[in-house]
């Protein structure tokens, strides 16, 4: 005996065989990726170059990670803190995004970390350098491209002491990043036997610098070691050798006081010893390749942030490669995304089990408009992820 199926049944197997059908077509589609990235205020150079240095990279793959094509996404997070998880929101629940990369800043990071946790959202941090992203905060969903505010800071403490300076004052925006770089400043300098004698500080992204100036002038320090970045690394610089204060009291600080910033400071950070995970002149031809490939699309220069941007797209290719592009293997690819050595413009390096890169960090000296590479400060450094459980 032959059964017939009631008519609603037949149309609701084929509503569902249909509704399956393109939940596949789906998952081999386009991948979504989102930037939350400052496009706008003093950070603006630096949201530029991560997403130019992420695309070059996907375009060099022929446009596509893992099999995927990918679909961009952005959002200006102008570097404001309390707009951070509005912003982040847009690109998890009304973009629905499979990945974001992002951002400059510690503050604005650190809300998009706690976002990404709470909604088991792929984060890869492609600047911001806030210690607890990989500290207290860290998750197997969420791994850096870049540095913690910890590891050039304490690389350029541990020069700072042994080129003899026994006093030094600090100079920084007063919010994450910023205290975060003066505090890990202060431990190795003290280490090596310097004492901090005082911490000045103005609030982000505020660049009047007087005052300080007139301080650092007055108590005639060893050195002075300050952590500004973008448009107010430009000032600060400037600011200080027009002060005159060059001339006698060494200014040293994280790379980000000069990168991407020698044209516009001209003269002033001429000769400045920073310390970073990355120079533009390292003659490797991995670094050779990618300078020319930038300079070539951008018709610009490469600089720290392109480098994190690049390796940030790197390290997303190779969780996917290890899922061929299936997003549902999460364990597989997130693993793979800390198991990778990256393959970077700076050189080789790996990610710590708390989502860091563990890498060398280099003194430089800026030269014309490059920062260039004078030796290791410290090989292969981790961030010691003070909090990290997992
Ligand atoms: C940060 O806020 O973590 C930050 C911003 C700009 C930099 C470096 C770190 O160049």
């Amino acid at each position: 005996m032959t059964r017939t199926l009631p008519l609603a049944t037949v149309a609701l197997a084929a509503a569902l065989s249909f509704a399956t059908g393109s939940a596949c077509a789906q998952a081999a589609g386009k991948l979504k990726v989102g930037f939350m990235l400052p496009y706008s205020g003093t950070f603006a150079a630096l949201g530029n170059s991560i997403e130019n240095g992420f695309r070059l990279y996907v375009n060099e793959q022929g446009g596509k990670l893992g099999g995927r094509e990918i679909e961009f996404f952005k959002v200006d997070d102008e570097s404001e803190p309390s707009k951070a998880t509005d912003n982040v929101n847009k690109l998890i629940k009304r973009d629905q995004v499979d990945v974001i990369v992002g951002t400059v800043h510690s503050g604005v990071a650190m809300a998009m970390a706690k976002a990404a946790k709470d909604t088991n959202t792929l984060l890869i941090v492609p600047n911001a350098g806030a210690d607890a992203v990989t500290g207290v905060m860290c998750a197997p969903n969420i791994v850096r491209s870049s540095f913690s505010n910890w590891q050039p800071a304490f690389a350029m403490g541990k020069v700072a002491a042994e080129k003899g300076a026994k006093k030094a004052i600090t100079v920084t925006w007063n919010y994450a990043a910023g205290n975060e770089s003066v505090k890990g400043f202060a431990e190795a300098f003290e280490k090596g036997g310097g004492k901090v004698v005082k911490d000045l500080n103005v609030p982000f992204p505020n660049v009047e610098f007087q005052a300080l100036l007139t301080e650092i002038a007055a108590q005639k320090p060893d050195a002075v070691y300050a952590f500004f970045a973008g448009g107010g690394a430009v000032k600060f610089v400037k600011d200080y050798a027009a002060a005159g204060l060059n001339k006698t009291i060494p200014l040293y600080g994280p790379g980000f006081l000069t990168d991407g910033t020698l044209e516009a400071q001209g003269a002033a950070a001429q000769g400045m010893l920073t310390t970073l995970h990355y120079a533009d002149n390292l003659d490797t031809p991995r670094n050779n390749a990618f300078r020319k490939g930038y300079a070539l699309t951008y018709k610009a220069n490469a600089d720290v942030y392109a480098v994190q941007g690049y390796d940030a797209a790197q390290i997303l290719a190779a969780g996917l490669n290890a899922v061929k592009g299936d997003l549902a293997k999460r364990d597989i690819l997130t693993t793979a995304m800390r198991k990778v050595t990256v393959d970077s413009p700076r050189g080789k390096f790996t990610i710590s089990p708390a989502g860091n890169p563990v890498q060398d960090v280099y003194l430089r000296e800026a030269k014309g408009n490059n920062n260039e590479y004078r030796a290791v400060a410290v090989k292969a450094l981790a961030d010691p992820a003070r909090g990290c459980k997992l």
